[in-house]
């Protein structure tokens, strides 16, 4: 059976983490910022090197190309991932499929395969999210859900503008977005949650990606002395903006739904140990895999965050930053995985993606599926984010498998 070059492929995911970490060695490459120039100029020495065609679009996503004349007029296998990250993130979050991609076309180059069909190696600008909202953005362009000129104009949690920081570390590139419209899109990825891992599997086939919804929840309140004021008479910003991740969790724990809701960002004004918070700005990120849920979920916050204006007597406006239904992946490409994992005698199981990828978004134009390797003590955005090497190897050799499949067949 062929395999991949498991030590280029591990070499190369560390190699890759070790672009921008700070001087307390955390990694943090932020779309479009310095760490992330760092990061892309890695990868893109990496596709040349493997005599790959480079291309970068408007909104900053890297292609590299492996076709030839024979088959140049073909609709390409496209493979892909992200290579930003989080604040103090993890290796292989999204690095991991972008570089199996490229290992898997150089296997494929190596061993003298005459493709079909092109196949490229993706990696879209910002899909973490963290710096510019929404999360998935360079995929969303790409296939037409937000224009480029939108998407360029997106500013940052830091008041940068994506353009002019893709000009600053030169990757606003020149094609157009949606250049290529793929046969077919596969992307490769740790699971980031614990089920493949407990319950003792090495592949996930993943058959479908559940519905996101993010926030941002402004609160006004009113600014006043923390020991002169009774309790009774504030306006406290921080007290109502504590309420809504409390009565979250509470609510999906008395509906025993799979939702799940996150408040991952919260700020105080004037942020001062002894005045009651005149403002509070926070994020809430809500998800689950039944897009009725998910709907009924939002309906739930909003009602709540009217309650809470009135009970606690603030001001309470929200801004919608990303709305992204449920995605089921291609069945085809499913069993493509499964009949690979049952060849190599992997454990598999279907599953749900908890988390978003650039594969939901790929789907709305190209039949696309996602594989999964397990992730320890399933921890991900995070630096203790691990899967054992030999399972970083399991996934890239199916991937392979599967890229075979389709551009063998045509
Ligand atoms: C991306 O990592 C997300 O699911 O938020
Ligand atoms: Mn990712
Ligand atoms: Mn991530």
């Amino acid at each position: 059976m062929q395999t991949i070059n498991a030590e280029r492929l591990i070499a190369r995911i560390h190699e890759l983490g070790d672009i921008g970490r700070d001087p307390q060695a955390q990694l943090t490459r932020l779309a479009a910022s310095d760490n992330d120039k760092a990061g892309r100029d890695r990868l893109v020495a990496w596709l040349h090197a493997a005599g790959l065609e480079v291309a970068v679009d408007r909104i900053g996503n890297i292609f590299g190309i492996w076709r030839d004349e024979r088959n140049a007029g073909e609709a390409p296998l496209m493979l892909g991932s992200h290579i930003d990250t989080v604040i103090n993130a993890g290796v292989y979050d999204g690095c991991y499929g972008v570089l199996a991609a490229l290992e898997v076309i150089e296997t494929l180059k190596e061993r003298g395969v005459e493709p079909v069909r092109p196949v490229v190696a993706a990696a879209f600008t910002n899909e973490e999210g963290v710096r510019y909202a929404p999360d998935m953005l360079g995929s969303l362009t790409y296939v037409g859900g937000l224009t480029v000129e939108a998407a360029l104009a997106t500013v940052g949690t830091d008041g940068s503008v994506l353009g002019e920081e893709l000009e600053r570390i030169g990757y606003a590139g020149t094609a157009e977005p949606g250049f290529a419209k793929p046969h077919a899109y596969l992307e490769l990825h740790i699971e980031q949650g614990p089920v493949l891992e407990r319950e003792g599997f090495t592949i996930g086939a993943v058959e479908n990606l559940q519905g996101i919804s993010w926030q941002r929840v402004t609160i006004d309140g009113v600014a006043n002395h923390a020991g002169t004021t009774p309790m009774a008479m504030r306006c406290d910003a921080g007290l109502a903006a504590a309420r809504v991740g409390l009565f979250l969790r509470e609510h999906i724990a008395r509906s025993n739904a799979p939702s799940v809701a996150t408040v991952g960002t919260m700020r105080y004004e004037p942020d001062a140990i002894n005045v009651i918070p005149s403002r509070a700005v926070f994020t809430v990120d809500l998800r689950d895999p039944d897009e009725a849920r998910l709907s009924a979920l939002e309906a739930v916050l909003s009602e709540l965050l009217v309650r809470i204006g009135t009970e606690e007597g603030v001001q309470i406006s929200f801004e919608r930053l990303a709305r992204f239904q449920p995605v089921d992946f291609d069945q085809g490409i499913v069993e493509a995985i499964e009949t690979s994992t049952k060849r190599r005698g992997f454990k598999t199981r279907r599953m749900t993606s908890g988390a978003g990828h650039d594969a939901q978004m790929i789907a709305r134009i190209a039949p696309s599926a996602m594989i999964f390797v397990p992730s320890r003590d399933g921890i991900s955005h995070n630096p203790r984010e691990h899967t054992e090497p030999d399972d970083l190897v399991a996934g890239a050799n199916v991937l392979l498998d599967v890229v075979e499949g389709v551009i063998g067949r045509g």
